[in-house]
């Protein structure tokens, strides 16, 4: 298959290139496209068989569903049985934006989008590109983030064509995404919402509207065997950069002395390496490449998908990484660094 690969403007958006996208989609196609959070790789999200080849394209498992991607607020009853009173508050603060919630789901939703679960999960995106792709396309897109599954989600064009260019029909380029790491995801089927995916929209910020909120125990630690979490993704091994991940956690000066002795002997060794702190420490480390994620969990969530792709085109073999707060931003942050770092945890 021959990709398309076109650049938009988000600022003066083109429609011809978005009628073709869409009738792609309403041809059971895929493309893929810019959202506030990450690229999507979009299908038709009420045709089966185009669903299908989302799984295959990222080669993801099937039991792991699809958000659905709605273009205006209207879609929604559509597709949901119910939309309990929570729902209503996160939406009318958040939405569109980058939270997903998770609702029990009509029949017409189609079980290739839900992996046989009775819920659907629903994203109103900000993005332009991607409320003009939807709209356009009169139907709600099924979305996973774009990339080979178990790799870092895209952030920009050039990741999703570096692992889907041959296996879809179109992507569409829009730049770099602003937020950087999925969105968060809040069950609101129970008594309290819960979330099970934590993103940009933090914790703090959604308990301002709803009050208390729990938090899934997936979102905090590897679960052992036959325990599941409740968004079914959040068990597979994620955002693995092809270099071997490392947590060093501890006192500033400890950790620098620490993984500056690690980086040390993997030279010695001839393995090309790797840190990841805060700006501020930079000057702390000596290594291959090292790489200031930020200043603030905001800026480190923007950058984070980006930086572990870079490590790969660089080849480096190790990367260490600090341990960051786990509020606010740093919660997603750190959620989406363990896992790249299979839960490797080093004390300094
Ligand atoms: O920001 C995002 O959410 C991006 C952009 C493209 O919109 N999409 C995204 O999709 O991250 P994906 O497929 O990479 O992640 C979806 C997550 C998975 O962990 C999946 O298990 C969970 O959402 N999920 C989907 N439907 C669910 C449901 N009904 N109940 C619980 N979890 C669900
Ligand atoms: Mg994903």
């Amino acid at each position: 298959m021959i990709t398309i690969f076109e650049k938009i403007d988000s600022n003066n958006i083109n429609m011809d290139l978005i009628e073709k996208a869409a009738g792609i989609l309403r041809k059971g196609g895929l493309v893929a496209f810019p959202t506030e959070t990450v690229y999507g790789l979009g299908a038709d999200g009420l045709n089966a068989s185009a669903c299908k080849k989302i799984y295959e394209a990222k080669g993801r498992p099937s039991d792991n569903p699809l958000i659905l991607h709605i273009g205006n607020i209207s879609q929604l009853k559509d597709i949901v049985c119910d939309i309990p009173e929570c729902a209503v508050k996160i939406i009318d603060r958040f939405w569109p934006g980058p939270v997903t919630l998770v609702f029990r789901k009509k029949s017409i939703v189609p079980d290739s989008v839900s992996g046989g679960l009775n819920t659907v999960a629903v994203r109103f995106p900000s993005n332009p590109v991607a409320r003009a792709i939807i709209n356009a396309a009169k139907t709600p897109v099924a979305a996973p983030s774009a990339n080979t599954s178990g790799k870092p989600s895209p952030t920009r064009a050039k990741h999703v064509l570096h692992d889907m260019d041959g296996k879809i029909d179109m992507i569409i380029d829009g730049g770099s995404c602003e937020v950087g790491l999925e969105s968060t995801i809040v069950d609101v089927t129970g008594k309290k919402p819960v979330i099970l995916r934590p993103g940009g929209i933090t914790k703090e910020m959604l308990e301002e509207v709803v009050g208390a909120i729990d938090i899934d125990p997936a979102v905090y630690k590897a679960l052992s065997a036959g325990e599941k979490p409740k968004a079914p993704g959040m068990k597979y091994t994620h955002y693995s950069p092809d270099a071997e991940v490392f947590l060093v956690k501890g006192e500033k000066s400890n950790v620098a002395e620490k993984i500056n002795q690690l980086v040390k002997q993997d030279m010695e060794n001839g393995l090309k390496t790797g840190v990841m702190c805060l700006n501020s420490n930079a000057g702390l480390y000596k290594a291959d490449m090292v790489v200031g994620v930020g200043k603030n969990m905001r800026q480190a969530g923007k950058a984070l998908f980006d930086i572990l792709r870079d490590f790969d085109e660089n080849k480096v073999n190790k990367v260490y990484s600090e341990v960051f707060e786990e509020t606010g931003e740093g919660m997603a942050v750190m959620n989406r660094l363990k896992k790249a770092a299979g839960y490797k945890l080093i004390e300094a």
